[in-house]
């Protein structure tokens, strides 16, 4: 439990501005995203990461990526087990992110 502590975050009223890096078929794809904005994986879309996904309601794993730094609020975890959490897994489709910086591989 001590990891999903580290990487998981509840929302504050008030909105962080995060400098996001994602890293998917080995490139770094670099944005900003708020707090209260887009989910992790729309964001990536926006900014010209082929990022997967499927459902968007936190059931399916496709959006699943591991947290290298950072932290950020998921709104559902249906999918993801306590362990996969423990190790840094999160649902991108379901993730906002809560610190100023955040690194996510999706490569893991
Ligand atoms: S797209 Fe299905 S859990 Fe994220």
């Amino acid at each position: 439990m001590h990891q999903e502590q580290t990487i998981l975050h509840t929302l504050t009223n008030t909105p962080v501005q995060c400098q996001v890096t994602v890293i998917f078929d080995g490139e770094r794809t670099l944005f900003e995203l708020s707090s209260d904005g887009k989910a992790l994986v729309d964001a990536a879309i926006d900014a010209g990461v082929d990022a997967p996904w499927s459902c968007h309601a936190g059931v399916c794993c496709t959006c699943k990526a591991k947290v290298l730094e950072g932290q950020v609020h998921m709104k559902h975890r249906y999918g993801l087990l306590d362990e996969e959490i423990e190790q840094g897994y999160i649902l991108t489709c379901q993730s906002h992110p809560t610190s100023e910086t955040l690194v996510v591989d999706y490569d893991v």
